[in-house]
């Protein structure tokens, strides 16, 4: 397990929309590098960026052409070298994005496999034996060569997807996960691992990564191939971490991942603190945070003592958490971020209250995605000092309000949402009790009504959380005494004898003496 996930702090960086500093209107591996004393002082010690590598750009990059070429309008292999290199000076790991599951139409084994000749890549994507038959459940790419076959879909039709065989085989063209194609590309997949890691990148964040073997509904196929994969790592790469979107940890931790990702799908109630019409980060008092701690607790049972789970404040496939959480329960959501187990991700212009831009025209695959894709806003110079391109060259047009919120304005106020994130990293950095392995344990469950209370435990340290998002104050007991607290937003909570009072939109971090 690498340690340097114990007190690891993410950023995610769509690049596309970070800094373009040659002004063609897009980000750019040196615009990352730029920012990297920013990412750093805020203190963030680990990056995840999205795909970046050579791609028609149908999903954006995760319709990947060459893995093992970057893209060239972010730069070249060399930049990327140069970016791992920078960003640890700064004591930044770097986690790139490793999409298993499908390839771009365009990749080249994609279009040997496209022949009707036997080749090396005929098994490198599941094919059916004939164009008029198709799997059920998946979409497939059929007509579209000499091959007489339909080829399965993993994603957008764009997408089609890896040979890594099938849980129980059924027909004769399904493939067991023993066979050679299967196997032939898992080592590929590995041998693209390994390109990286030397390179310099510490870890992936793996797309899709429950989605490999097919026809393999408890995930179990799935969760073997993973095991290789994590025994390869642990033998030639310990110090790499391997960090899922599965959203479910009890799979995917199995399988030998390090940290799963929440997601706004899935069962873990995510999105009933974030992105609903009443989230539990908002003042009405109806949120209910219950179903979401329930099943946490399952996970992180189901996760072992080992298994991380990390919750990000949103990501490039969600809408912008200032959608759906407005002012001051932002600054609650990032107090739960920034004091939860597992490592914390925070999406690139979250740190600022970025807001969704609506009504967008769809951009690389985004659909309704693409409002919380548009490129950061740094200054309140030419288009928020993101682009010296033309306004309508820019990758996705940016909040049109000239209030847009900024970087700059935020460093600048001692009272923003940058700032107090700023100030919750450090107070997590200082504070073994807050980070990845600290235990966990509910004192209140964020029912209708009700505070979210948890004490978070490390060695002799016990830290208690507590998070009103509720316009009503509200009250629960306790036995032991609050101490000094160590931060507060809005009044701090009182105690009188065994019970505590918590003001309406307020939260802190209080020792228990
Ligand atoms: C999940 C990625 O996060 C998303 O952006 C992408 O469209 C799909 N997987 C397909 O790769």
């Amino acid at each position: 397990m690498p340690k340097w996930l114990d007190n690891a702090v993410f950023y995610e960086i769509y690049p596309q929309s970070f800094l373009d500093t040659n002004a063609d209107g897009i980000g750019d591996f040196q615009g990352i590098i730029q920012k990297l004393d920013y990412i750093r002082d805020l203190g963030f010690n680990a990056l995840w960026i999205n795909p970046c590598f050579l791609s028609p750009f149908g999903d954006a990059g995760y319709d990947v052409a060459d893995y093992c070429t970057a893209a060239p309008r972010y730069g070249t292999n060399e930049d990327l070298k140069r970016l791992f290199a920078q960003a640890h000076s700064r004591g930044i790991r770097v986690l790139l994005d490793l999409v298993p599951g499908h390839t771009s139409v365009e990749h080249p084994w994609f279009r040997e496999s496209m022949k009707a000749e036997q080749n090396p890549y005929t098994h490198r994507y599941v094919w059916t034996d004939s164009i008029w038959e198709s799997l059920e459940g998946y979409g497939c790419l059929r007509g579209i060569s000499p091959r007489d076959g339909s080829c399965l879909l993993n994603f957008f039709s764009c997408q089609p997807a890896l040979n890594y065989g099938f849980y129980q085989p059924e027909k004769p063209w399904q493939q067991s996960t023993e066979d050679e194609g299967p196997r032939a590309t898992l080592e590929a997949m590995m041998d693209v691992m390994r390109f990286w890691l030397t390179m310099g990148c510490d870890g992936f964040r793996v797309d899709m990564a429950g989605s490999l073997v097919k026809n393999d509904p408890e995930g179990l196929g799935t969760i073997a191939l993973w095991q290789k994969v994590r025994a390869f790592l642990d033998r030639e790469f310990p110090d790499a971490a391997l960090i899922s979107e599965w959203g479910e940890p009890d799979k995917s931790l199995r399988g030998g991942f390090h940290m799963d990702f929440l997601l706004h799908f899935g069962p873990s109630h995510y999105n009933d603190l974030f992105r609903c019409p009443d989230p539990f980060f908002s003042e009405g008092g109806k949120g209910d945070a219950s179903a979401f701690v329930a099943k946490y607790l399952e996970s992180r049972k189901a996760a072992g003592p080992d298994g991380l789970i990390c919750i990000p404040s949103g990501n490039h496939d969600m809408d912008r958490l200032a959608r759906w959480v407005k002012g001051d329960q932002q600054f609650l959501a990032f107090l739960f971020l920034m004091t939860m187990p597992g490592a914390p991700f925070v999406y690139y212009g979250d740190e600022i209250g970025m807001r969704h831009v609506e009504g967008l025209t769809s951009v690389e695959g985004g659909y309704a995605r693409t409002g919380a894709r548009s490129p950061m806003q740094w200054d309140n110079g030419v288009n928020a000092g993101f682009s010296a391109a033309p306004k309508e060259k820019l990758y996705i047009p940016q909040d049109p309000d000239p209030a847009r919120p900024t970087v700059k304005a935020g460093l600048a106020d001692a009272g923003s949402l940058l700032n107090q994130i700023k100030a919750l990293i450090a107070l997590r950095q200082k504070n073994p009790a807050l980070q990845s392995r600290g235990e966990i344990r509910f004192l209140v469950d964020g029912a209708p009504g009700q505070p979210l209370v948890y004490v978070r435990a490390f060695g002799g340290q016990r830290l208690l959380v507590i998070l009103n998002p509720c316009r009503e104050a509200a009250r629960f007991s306790l036995e032991e005494s609050l101490g000094q607290p160590l931060y507060t937003f809005g009044s701090p909570a009182v105690q009188a004898d065994a019970s505590v009072s918590v003001p309406g939109v307020s939260g802190g971090i209080y020792p228990l003496v």
